[in-house]
């Protein structure tokens, strides 16, 4: 028992030992220079259970809302910050800029934007843990093409079209139980 104890309380400090702090410049431009500009700085990150995500805010009106990967540019309810303004005169990377940190508690993808900056539809989003599925380039896509609607079009026609070839089949069916009941007829 006090084995077990030990080896839980290790497995327990491990990951708090080795945590990592992600952090990502919020109304940065992500290109070599550091620039103030829109977006996240990096916009692609791969934290993992126990990491932790320290937003740092950039000159402007700023706020980081988390998305969904079909809806970039709408928050979901989860984690959102306050709108914090940076005075324009302070430089892009001085000390002691406003940040909030989040705690990551597992590699699933999570998706944000930057609510208040305006800018989402421009690429001012950020992709954690994208997937093959899910890639980041896909996300920063999604926020200016209307992804959703031309989805639910295409279930929708699909699914008239298997409608139609399910009474097809149905009718053949029948026709085969119609030609049995004869044959055992006769
Ligand atoms: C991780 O868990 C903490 C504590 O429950 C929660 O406050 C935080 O929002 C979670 N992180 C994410 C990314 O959901
Ligand atoms: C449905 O079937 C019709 C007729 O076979 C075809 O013209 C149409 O393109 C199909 N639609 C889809 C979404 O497959």
């Amino acid at each position: 028992m006090v084995h077990l104890t030990h080896a839980l309380s290790l497995a327990l400090l491990l990951p708090t030992a080795f945590a990592a702090e992600y952090l990502v410049g919020v109304g940065k431009d992500e290109r070599p220079g550091a620039r103030k500009g829109m977006g996240f700085d990096p916009s692609v990150i791969h934290p993992v259970a126990g990491d932790v995500i320290a937003f740092e805010f950039r000159s402007g009106q700023h706020s980081v809302v988390q998305s969904t990967f079909e809806n970039p540019c709408t928050g979901n309810g989860g984690f959102k910050t306050d709108v914090v303004t940076v005075d324009d005169s302070i430089p892009v990377d001085a000390p002691g800029l406003p940040t909030i940190r989040l705690a990551v508690n597992d590699t699933n993808p999570i998706w944000f934007f930057d609510e208040a900056g305006g800018l989402c539809k421009q690429g001012a989003v950020l992709a954690v843990n994208p997937t093959l599925e899910q890639s980041a380039a896909a996300f920063k896509d999604g926020g200016d093409s209307d992804t959703a609607s031309s989805t639910a079009t295409g279930t929708a026609a699909s699914s008239t079209n298997s409608t139609s070839a399910a009474i097809k089949d149905g009718s053949s069916v029948f026709g085969a139980l119609l030609v049995a009941l004869i044959a055992s007829f006769w």
